[in-house]
């Protein structure tokens, strides 16, 4: 079935190619309505499934990657027709299920929906022109593809609360200082860059290359509440590495001053101060139960 709100080409030479998915409803600045979102996910799932492709590179306009989720086709809902729809739901995150990298090539307004599904991007290379935000404060509404849960992960709880809150943009600049965007390049080298960064990844690894994403991802999406658990018992274990009890507790908590402890090059970083068995009970402690853990 042909595309219409999408465009989709290969480009690039090589055993792996780079395919390339653009974003085409110019007069709705690429709002994202179903439709769109459902050729999207077709396309991305067709070049995860072609061995001749590498790599994906998803792109919208000069003016726009995409404003947001369509206003208009979002306005009549009532709770129970949302939800019942799955509204902003079916193919709105196949970018994350597919195994192939997809680097978002952004310019222009990257907005709401639009910066949400730049986020859910690999990595994106942002044009100097590049505008990022979470606007659906001005609309009375709550983001509704991750706003809320990736931006703080990708630029700190404080801009993101920023940006929520008061629904401001972030320009290209600001938005590779707080980490959103891995590089800015000028607009008109925008696709020029994401074809050069595409084919590096194309001859690597293809399983490499799939592994890294799962993994990444794995990172940034595990729950924050796991994360700070798993912190916590390796905090709790440090209590039983014989070095901290020796020397570091004690020496501060004896009142001697903390730059003249670390002056001391026997305790520099890395030197003694955690003991491997600790290490590897914590290891253990650590893949087991939290129950598993307590009766340790
Ligand atoms: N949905 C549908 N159409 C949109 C749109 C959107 N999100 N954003 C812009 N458009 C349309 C406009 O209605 C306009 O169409 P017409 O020419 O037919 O009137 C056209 O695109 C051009 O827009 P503007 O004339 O407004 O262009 P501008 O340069 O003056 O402003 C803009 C550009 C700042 C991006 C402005 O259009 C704007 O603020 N758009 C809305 C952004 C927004 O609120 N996004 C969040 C949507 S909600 C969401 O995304 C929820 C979620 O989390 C999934």
């Amino acid at each position: 079935m042909p595309y219409e709100m999408i465009l989709v080409d290969t480009r690039g030479e090589g055993e792996r190619r780079t395919g390339f998915i653009t974003l085409n409803r110019p007069k709705q600045l690429n709002a994202l309505s179903d439709p769109l979102m459902d050729e999207l996910g077709r396309a991305l799932r067709a070049f995860d499934a072609d061995d001749g492709i590498g790599c994906i590179v998803l792109t919208g306009s000069e003016r726009a990657f995409a404003a947001g989720a369509d206003i208009p086709t979002m306005a009549p809902h009532t709770f129970m027709s949302a939800f019942k729809s799955g509204l902003i739901s079916k193919n709105w995150e196949t970018i994350l299920e597919i195994r192939k990298p997809v680097i978002g090539a952004v310019a222009g307004f990257a907005l709401g929906g639009g910066c949400e599904l730049a986020m859910m991007c690999d990595f994106i290379i942002a044009a100097d022109t590049a505008r990022f935000g979470q606007p659906e404060i001005k609309l009375g509404i709550i983001p509704g593809a991750g706003g809320t849960q990736r931006l703080p992960r990708a630029i700190s709880k404080s801009k993101a609360m920023d940006m929520l809150l008061t629904a401001r943009m972030m320009d290209a600049a600001e938005a590779e200082r707080a980490g959103l965007v891995s590089r800015v390049v000028p607009a008109e080298q925008l696709m020029a860059e994401a074809l050069t960064a595409a084919e590096t990844i194309n001859g690597f690894s293809g399983p490499s290359t799939m592994l890294i994403k799962e993994l990444v991802n794995l990172a940034f999406q595990g729950p924050l509440t796991d994360g700070v658990a798993i912190e916590r018992r390796y905090f709790h274990a440090l209590f039983g590495s014989d070095e901290l009890k020796r020397a570091y507790l004690p020496r501060v908590a004896s009142g001697e001053q903390i730059a003249a402890f670390w002056s001391d090059p026997a305790h520099r970083l890395g030197k003694t101060w955690i003991d491997h068995r600790d290490i590897n009970m914590v290891m253990l402690a650590t893949s087991l139960a939290p129950e598993s853990y307590l009766q340790i």
